[in-house]
């Protein structure tokens, strides 16, 4: 499904990045670059940059970036191809019929024949949900009060009571037993030979942030065991790094998430109106998933089932929340099991009050901490209080601390002054007597890895050179594309530096090399590394010497390393080791 890439080319250049997002976005030139709200996170003050020079936007809050055709596909929530369509009509490009020769070449890809064979699983299932046999399944889904639209919007199908249907009709697309068993939707036995793995159930296909299909749960008919059956991971379905329908919450322009248990939870929240509602996959709520959320929003409210198992899920999920930096809150279902039967019963409006009277995650930890102890025994209180002060310690930042000292003093009717020496004399015992200098959360520590730090002056380089692209031939002397350590830098590096060579220069055109959105806002984060503003001629040269000279020794430390696996590896080290020699006796010039 792609276009060749002169038409690509020729589209983006034919619509003007600040032309395009000031229809989406209210803009103000400030310098080089024109600055507005982020549209894809909440936020008060700019921080979403679009260059007209590098034609590509950038955003420093929540790192969504790219160039005019990511822009579409986020904010429009397009593929590719639609991204491209939408802009050739707006400038009057006409387009080719689509070709297919890349499109065979990229099925040859095993990720992408698993994501076709996925999709064509979802198809037939969703036909045979209005099919006949499908009957009983539109049935139970319709008696649980969904929609026709609502059906449609998440795809949901069925699998009919069969011992290979599915099966049957993949092989007849041309897919083989190994491919079909390797999506997870077939699986091999003694007793029935190679199978379906969906047996009468209705199914809810998992669909990634781009909308395509990467597995699926589904629901028995009755009283089956398992309840829902979820298909295992596989090369494209990582459970612990998608979140299901985050496709559609993401743009929900909601500044929280609601965090269900279940699927029919997230179906049911989102018929009545709360697009913002994800779930994770059968499993566990994990730091992945919260990374993912982070993305998009900086609070999680926690939508899960009212019973104990739920209570002990949304415990855990708080600590992840936190470990994450995001904050959270916790919706009250009482008296219903879960948000699917709340707003069943109770209706939209009901569960809007729930979310705004949801109770902060920290004052619902105590009150579920509170449940164990016999608040009558003065032993067992104290404990308690104990345990509260334990807790305190954990806010690193002191301002917080104390406004949680003085929040839960009051409501627990503890002596401020009490339940404060009480911290001390716990942080004092535990050695965390100054929480303030600990660091904040794993992730911070995480950017100070020697692999961060690599990537870092790779990323500063890169930015450099595509704000200066007069500076090339300068650093072309000593660094070129292998020196870039990471797989997707050097990709970049390769194509920046081969058309900069040849004097041309065309930022934004690289990020169409990349298919994924992902990786699309990394390359649009390599162009935008924040530089430090320098004064003087001197300090920049100096600054600009300090990089090439980092990224070189990098490279050369790299390659060191492995010099004895790979024989090409030698030969990088020796020319590393004498740019290095040269590169410490040289003054880098920046003069014009
Ligand atoms: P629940 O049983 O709470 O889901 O499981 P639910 O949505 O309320 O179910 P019904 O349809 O209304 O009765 C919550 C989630 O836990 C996972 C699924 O992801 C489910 O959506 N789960 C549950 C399983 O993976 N396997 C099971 O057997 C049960
Ligand atoms: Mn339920």
């Amino acid at each position: 499904m792609y276009y060749p890439d002169e038409i690509v080319e020729e589209v983006r250049m034919k619509n003007d990045i600040v032309d395009v997002i000031s229809g989406y976005v209210r803009l103000q030139k400030k310098g080089a670059n024109h600055f507005g709200l982020c549209p894809f996170h909440n936020e008060k003050s700019p921080s979403f940059s679009v260059s007209g020079g590098k034609q590509m936007y950038y955003c420093f809050g929540c790192g969504a970036g790219g160039n005019v055709f990511t822009f579409i596909m986020e904010y429009e929530n397009y593929s590719f191809p639609e991204a491209v369509k939408l802009l050739a009509d707006r400038a009057g490009v006409n387009l080719p019929e689509i070709e297919y020769s890349e499109e065979v070449k990229k099925k040859e890809s095993r990720k992408g024949r698993l994501l076709e064979i996925n999709k064509e699983a979802a198809r037939y299932f969703y036909y045979q949900l209005r099919s006949e046999r499908g009957e009983k399944g539109y049935r139970y889904l319709a008696e649980r009060g969904l929609s026709e639209e609502t059906m449609k919007k998440f795809g949901l199908g069925f699998a009919a009571v069969s011992s290979n249907d599915l099966v049957q009709y993949l092989r007849s697309k041309g897919y083989g037993d190994e491919l079909i068993q390797e999506a997870g939707v077939a699986a091999f036995d003694e007793k029935f030979g190679f199978h379906d793995k969906f047996w009468n159930r209705v199914m809810f296909p998992i669909q990634d942030i781009n909308h395509r299909v990467i597995g699926f749960g589904g629901r028995v008919m009755g009283d089956g065991k398992p309840k829902y059956l979820n298909s295992p991971e596989t090369m494209i379905f990582d459970k612990s790094r998608n979140l299901y329908g985050l496709n559609f919450a993401r743009t929900s322009r909601q500044s929280s998430l609601i965090l269900c248990e279940g699927y029919m939870d997230v179906i049911a929240m989102h018929q009545a109106g709360f697009t913002q509602a994800a779930a994770s996959l059968g499993t566990a709520f994990t730091i992945g998933q919260a990374n993912l959320a982070k993305r998009y929003v900086k609070e999680v409210l926690l939508a899960y089932d009212s019973d104990g198992a739920g209570t002990n899920a949304a415990l855990r999920a708080i600590g992840i929340l936190k470990e994450a930096g995001l904050s959270g809150k916790v919706i009250n279902m009482e008296p219903y099991k879960d948000p699917d039967e709340f707003v069943k019963n109770r209706g939209a409006e009901e569960f809007r009050k729930r979310i705004e009277g949801a109770e902060n995650s920290f004052f619902f930890e105590l009150r579920m901490l509170e449940r164990e102890y016999d608040l009558k025994d003065p032993e067992a209180k104290t404990k308690f209080h104990r345990e509260i002060a334990r807790k305190l310690c954990g806010f690193s930042e002191e301002v917080e601390r104390e406004n949680y000292l003085e929040a839960v003093a009051e409501k627990y009717h503890i002596g401020f002054e009490n339940l404060r020496k009480l911290v001390a004399s716990y942080a004092a015992q535990t050695g965390l007597a100054s929480p303030i200098v600990r660091p904040k959360s794993g992730r911070a520590e995480k950017k100070n890895t020697p692999e961060e730090n690599r990537k870092k002056a790779q990323r500063l380089l890169i930015t450099w050179v595509t704000d200066e692209p007069g500076i090339y031939p300068e650093i072309a002397k000593y660094v070129n594309a292998e020196d870039f350590t990471d797989e997707l830098y050097r990709k970049v590096a390769d194509r920046l530096f081969e058309g900069l060579s040849k004097g041309e220069f065309n930022p934004a055109a690289l990020v169409s090399l990349f298919e994924d959105e992902e990786e699309q806002r990394e390359v649009a984060a390599l162009f935008n590394t924040k530089l430090e503003e320098l004064e003087t001629k001197k300090e920049r040269e100096k600054a600009l010497h300090d990089i090439i000279y980092t990224v070189k020794r990098n490279s050369y430390e790299y390659y060191s390393e492995r010099m004895g696996a790979d024989v090409d590896a030698l030969n990088k080290v020796i020319a590393g080791k004498k740019a290095l020699e040269e590169l410490s006796k040289t003054h880098i010039s920046l003069d014009e």
